[in-house]
């Protein structure tokens, strides 16, 4: 059988990610088919010039889904994260008795192979995750797989504030010294990459592999928003170990469907001085994937011009 991959079905491509993976899938020539919900309500992005067909499917049934996955090459997951951990595995069923080549995990944040993060309060957080690339492992004689880790979302984040630092007030919430390096990526890099996988699909056969734009630090950042701005930033101290707690007494409110309390453990897994998490050269699949990094300035400076905030 031939390892070539041309036609691919995306679940979750009208999402946050979805849509940069999807956009780059089509500029890397593939014939891309996005999967919704029944009843999905997201809103159905345009892609032009190119075409993308949509296609409804019941998660709930596994027939629903194998004739979805007739003849795709490859099918990459990229659900929300709780539905990541509750449902790929009927979808993995599928698209096995489909034929399908290739399947790539919702993954994309937490690199959740690492040693240990398992017992970290991010690990836990993202059990179902793990579950899915051990189940991943258990089945590579029936379907290959490339599972992808890309640290935080950089664009996202500069937009969500999970970087701690806002233009629109001038102030910033750096953790402990700011100088922590951590790994990001933009999501149009995520799209290529995940396009590579696809291009290359005998050196990127059941693997877990990290990427990211660059590595980068909150003061990093934040001298570049000044920088651009021409404003001091007032700047607010926050202790890692204070936001962990802050973690801690929030989950309670799990149950209701509260996530905040998972944004302090990443805030605290990433950003917290010598957390070590930042994307080493050794770890990298850049070159792998002829992906290059990328200027951290040009970004943010294309971000506070959109916003309408360099300096005059
Ligand atoms: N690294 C980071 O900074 C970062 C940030 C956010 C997310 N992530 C990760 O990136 C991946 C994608 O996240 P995202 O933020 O792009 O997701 P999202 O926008 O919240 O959702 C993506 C799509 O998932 C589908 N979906 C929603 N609920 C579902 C359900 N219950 N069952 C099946 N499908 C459902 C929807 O598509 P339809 O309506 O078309 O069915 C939705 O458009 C996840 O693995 C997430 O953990 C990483």
């Amino acid at each position: 059988m031939s390892s070539t991959i041309n036609t691919v079905a995306v679940l979750g491509g009208t999402g946050n990610l979805g849509k940069h993976i999807v956009r780059a899938l089509l500029v890397g020539g593939f014939s891309v088919t996005i999967l919704t919900r029944a009843g999905s309500t997201s809103p159905k992005p345009s892609f032009e010039p190119y075409d993308v067909a949509f296609k409804e499917v019941d998660y709930s049934s596994p027939s629903s889904l194998q004739a979805a996955f007739a003849g795709q090459d490859a099918v990459i997951s990229v659900i929300s994260t709780d539905a990541a951990q509750q449902v790929q595995k009927s979808i993995i069923d599928a698209a096995i008795a489909a034929g399908v080549k290739r399947f790539v995990p919702s993954e994309f944040g937490v690199n959740t192979r690492k040693p240990g993060v398992e017992k970290t309060r991010v690990g836990e957080f993202l059990a179902g995750k793990r579950k899915v690339v051990d189940y991943l492992i258990q089945n590579e004689d029936k379907i290959s797989w490339t599972g992808l880790s890309t640290g935080f979302f950089f664009d996202s984040a500069l937009e969500n504030g999970l970087t701690g630092i806002s233009p629109l007030t001038n102030t910033a919430t750096i953790v402990d010294s700011g100088t922590q390096p951590w790994p990001a990526s933009l999501r149009s890099h995520i799209g290529r990459a995940v396009s590579e996988i696809l291009r290359h699909p005998d050196i990127t056969k059941n693997q877990y592999l990290s990427t990211a734009s660059f590595n980068v630090s909150q003061n990093q950042v934040l001298a570049i928003v000044e920088e651009l701005t021409g404003k001091k930033f007032a700047v607010t101290r926050a202790d890692s170990k204070d936001i962990f707690k802050s973690g801690e007494e929030k989950l309670p409110n799990l149950a209701k469907g509260d996530h905040s309390a998972f944004v302090d453990f990443l805030k605290a897994y990433f950003l917290a001085d010598g957390a070590g998490n930042e994307l080493k050269d050794e770890d990298s699949a850049n070159e792998k994937l002829c992906l290059q990094t990328e200027d951290v300035r040009a970004v943010v400076k294309g971000w506070l011009e959109k916003k309408g905030l360099l300096a005059a």
